[in-house]
């Protein structure tokens, strides 16, 4: 049996928290690291040892898999800040490219036909291969969805690079959800928020496999 990837999640709010806490579920080791090792440290103490807290680059150093739950613009600086420890990895980005607007909602704080999938592709690290994944569904959902049962729900995925397709999916299915590739990073826009294969878009809801299809087969 070959070896499975070795995942980190950098970020360990609502959505790096679900991350972690459905791949224990699955049974998979993961690697958690936060702005402080004290974060990472509760988290572990939490969840068992099938949780590793690490400082951030050497979190990324052990990783082939690094899950970047923070916000959109913190992403950017991130890649200048780790470019070295992040050259060659597969990045996973779930971020939603928003900000709080002045009625209580959402606004999009990128261009209306612009997605954050798609920027952060023209400022990848050396080598490094980008899927826009696992922020599909809002962080409740993420956490009660994973592993239901009689069927899973769907978490669609986007990626420019066919090569790490596997990876992701078995990701996505160690967190308890069944893997739909929606195409390259140029989809990247309908899988945030307002898209329409976001909960908070157009979608509205947790799909099953047999559902999604149907969706996409109907656009
Ligand atoms: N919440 C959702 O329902 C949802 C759904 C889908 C996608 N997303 C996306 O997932 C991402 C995370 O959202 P969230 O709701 O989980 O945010 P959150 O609860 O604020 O958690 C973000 C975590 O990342 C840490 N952090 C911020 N910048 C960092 C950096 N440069 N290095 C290391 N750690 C850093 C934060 O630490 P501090 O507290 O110290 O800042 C915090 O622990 C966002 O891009 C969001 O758009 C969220």
């Amino acid at each position: 049996m070959t070896r499975k990837s070795q995942v980190a999640v950098i970020g360990l709010g609502n959505i790096g928290a679900a991350i972690v806490t459905n791949l224990t579920k699955g049974k998979r080791s993961v690697i958690v690291a936060d702005r402080t090792i004290e974060k990472a440290n509760q988290l572990s103490q939490r969840l068992g040892s099938l949780v590793q807290p690490a400082t951030i680059a050497d979190a990324i150093k052990q990783a082939d898999i690094v899950v970047l739950a923070i916000y959109f613009d913190p992403i950017k600086e991130f890649f200048k800040t780790y470019a070295t420890e992040l050259q060659g990895k597969i990045i996973v980005d779930p971020s939603n490219p928003i900000a709080p607007d002045e009625n209580g909602g959402f606004k999009k704080i990128i261009g209306v036909d612009e997605s954050a999938g798609q920027i952060l592709s023209t400022l990848l690290p050396y080598e490094a291969k980008l899927a826009k994944a696992l922020g599909t569904l809002g962080a409740e959902s993420l956490a009660s969805a994973s592993f239901q049962t009689p069927e899973k729900a769907v978490e669609f995925y986007a990626t420019d690079d066919s090569s790490i397709n596997n990876k992701i999916e078995e990701l996505i299915r160690d967190n308890g959800f069944e893997p739909l590739r929606i195409g390259g990073l140029n989809q990247s826009i309908r899988l945030e928020v307002f898209g329409d294969l976001h909960q908070f878009g157009a979608l509205g809801k947790t799909v099953t496999l047999a559902e999604a299809k149907n969706i996409i087969n109907n656009i």
